[in-house]
């Protein structure tokens, strides 16, 4: 079995590697321009809403697992007073820095493994944000989400838009993308290989990264373990990822494809 810290340190690699592939995407260029304008946002109604109901107009926001930076950019045009964004791709920090650059607006980005935040991060932010795609990639949630506590002031508040860990029985390609395929309860990480795309095939590249399925169970307790209060908790029949998994919205049968989680630090 692989150890947390290799797991951690081959989906470093993977999402380094992966980095080239995302600036090569059409998507690339249309973020190039779109950051430029003030109001720039690329958050779905959903998230918009919420982050809009917890309120972060003035505040100091930081998201965990920030990628290339554009959720964490799109957080000004909400009002975010200072936003730092954490990521441990050396690589996707790069093209956060350079979208930084042609946004009128000025984030911080941190390179670090979320299951071992720097200490000067602690105590200094308002909201907490994670979003879509980063918990399965945590080996010990317990871990992480003691890590993302700390960076709350009391009273602070964790923001999270994620997939919903019931689509993780299902795939979306199969000759019968509704039979169940894979137990919610696996325990052993599902291991990829190849760029980490959003579309599309991954290209070979050699390299493993390592996906963990966490029941909403485990995701749930692990946030009121360190510390925070669940305060909302919506599911949704709407799909926030890659496009295969839209079949799943036009079933006779609607399933829950993501949710929103607000917990608050006592
Ligand atoms: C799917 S991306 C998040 C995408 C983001 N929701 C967006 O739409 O831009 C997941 C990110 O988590 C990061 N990540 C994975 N494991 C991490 C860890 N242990 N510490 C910090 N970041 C990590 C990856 O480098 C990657 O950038």
């Amino acid at each position: 079995m692989v150890s947390h810290r290799d797991v951690i340190a081959k989906n470093r690699d993977a999402w380094n590697a992966s980095a080239d592939h995302h600036r090569r995407s059409a998507a690339w260029g249309q973020l190039i321009d779109a950051v430029a304008h003030k109001d720039f946002s690329c958050l779905d109604s959903t998230l918009t809403e919420q982050l809009e109901q917890v309120g972060v107009t003035g505040k100091a926001v930081i998201q965990l697992g920030c990628n290339n930076g554009r959720e964490a950019l799109s957080l000004f045009a909400l009002g975010a007073l200072e936003v730092v964004g954490v990521d441990q791709s050396s690589e996707f920090l790069k093209q956060a820095h350079e979208l930084a650059e042609i946004s009128p607006y000025s984030p911080d980005f941190i390179e670090a493994d979320i299951h071992e935040l720097p200490a000067s991060l602690n105590d200094r932010f308002d909201v907490a944000l994670i979003t879509i795609g980063v918990l399965n990639w945590m080996p010990n949630l317990a871990l992480f989400f003691s890590h993302v506590a700390r960076t709350l002031k009391p009273g602070g508040t964790l923001v999270i838009y994620e997939t919903h860990p019931f689509l993780e029985m299902l795939d979306p390609e199969a000759s019968d993308p509704w039979r169940i395929s894979t137990s919610y309860f696996l325990t052993e990480p599902l291991v990829e290989t190849g760029a980490i795309v959003y579309e599309g095939k991954a290209e070979p590249n050699g390299l493993q990264s390592y996906w963990h399925l966490h029941p909403l169970s485990d995701v749930l307790m692990s946030i009121t373990g360190a510390g925070l209060s669940l305060r909302a908790f919506d599911e949704y029949p709407h799909s926030n990822r890659e496009e295969v998994y839209d079949v799943y919205e036009q079933g006779a049968a609607q399933i829950p494809m993501c949710y929103t989680l607000v917990a608050e630090k006592r």
